[in-house]
């Protein structure tokens, strides 16, 4: 109980966060009814029994399904003015926030209705509560790469992108497919990070860093399957977003207690600890580090070392990142 408190209090980053995945049912039924959207449930407990997943796919099929009931400026602004509001009551202090424009597009929504939404609620949390944020393009990697170019610079013309990412179905999606937009948007002075070795293999983490430069892999768990791999993350240091609720709920591990984060750690490797899309996985970036610590049987080493290496691993200023160290 002294240690739930001391997480609870402790300042904190998190670093691999899908907006949409935020969207609880209340909100989810909320905006379906204000957008005349059809949706197949009918009440929140009939939502929240179809969130059981057996795999990524399974997953997002729920995921971006929620997400179409996202229309207005007003729906992106609540959807992340909510988040930044748990933010808040979790102590996190600095937030990197993924967002899937291209599902939103092919519901013909604009570009500028998505980022504007967003970026209010980001730049009042900041204003508010002096909670820092950095927004992160994901592009979607079972889509068709032709048009990231031109989103992205689309995105660009509007501003307040920080980097960009890569997510949505892994196997069969390798990063390779996407080498063009990694390189424009590092002439262009972004950050780089991509969804790897999730439920795909060590190849994915490696195409990553050699053919994306990716600055972080996100989830990466597969890693430790390549010692090659495993000495090349800890020769550059990269920094892994492991997210342990939805590693279980998409059936990556079986349970928490055979999650690998505990041997990640003790390889020494620069993980982080985070929620992904906690209103589909159960819990907040505190019940994933609460619940992973208790089942792993670690102790609170291991929660300071987890919450050093998030701000080290961090796109915010040197000065926040001092003010939080
Ligand atoms: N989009 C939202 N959550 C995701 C995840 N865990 N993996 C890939 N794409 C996602
Ligand atoms: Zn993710």
């Amino acid at each position: 109980i002294e240690f739930e408190s001391f997480v609870k209090h402790m300042p904190k980053v998190e670093l691999h966060l899908h907006i949409e995945g935020t969207l609880e049912p209340e909100m989810l039924l909320r905006f379906a009814q204000r957008n005349e959207i059809n949706l197949p449930y009918k009440d929140i407990e009939s939502a929240r029994s179809a969130y059981q997943f057996k795999d990524l796919q399974s997953f997002l099929n729920v995921y971006y399904l929620g997400a179409s009931v996202l229309r207005e400026e007003l729906d992106f602004y609540e959807l992340t003015k909510a988040y930044l509001q748990r933010c808040k009551q979790q102590g996190i202090m600095h937030t990197e926030i993924f967002f899937d424009p291209q599902t939103h597009l092919s519901h013909g929504i604009a570009l500028d209705v998505v980022m504007g939404g967003i970026r209010s609620a980001l730049a009042e949390a900041e204003c508010e509560w002096g909670i820092s944020s950095a927004l992160i393009l994901c592009f979607e990697r079972d889509r068709d790469a032709e048009s990231t170019v031109s989103l992205l610079h689309d995105a660009m013309k509007i501003g307040g992108i920080a980097g960009i990412g890569l997510d949505s179905a892994e196997l069969g999606n390798p990063p390779r497919k996407f080498q063009e937009v990694f390189q424009r948007a590092k002439n262009l002075g972004l950050h780089r990070v991509a969804h790897a070795g999730e439920e795909g293999p060590p190849e994915y983490i490696w195409e990553a860093l050699n053919l994306l430069k990716v600055e972080r892999i996100d989830h990466g768990v597969r890693c430790l399957e390549d010692s090659g791999l495993v000495e090349r993350l800890l020769e550059e240091r990269i920094p892994l977003t492991v997210c342990p609720f939805s590693n279980v709920e998409l059936k990556v591990f079986p349970d928490l207690e055979s999650h690998n984060l505990g041997k990640m750690i003790d390889a020494g490797l620069h993980v982080t600890i985070n929620s992904d899309d906690p209103a589909y996985f159960g819990g907040y970036l505190n019940e994933n580090i609460i619940s992973t610590v208790n089942c792993l049987e670690r102790d609170i080493n291991d929660i300071i070392l987890l919450q050093k290496n998030a701000i080290e691993a961090s796109f915010c200023t040197t000065e926040k990142k001092k003010q939080m160290f």
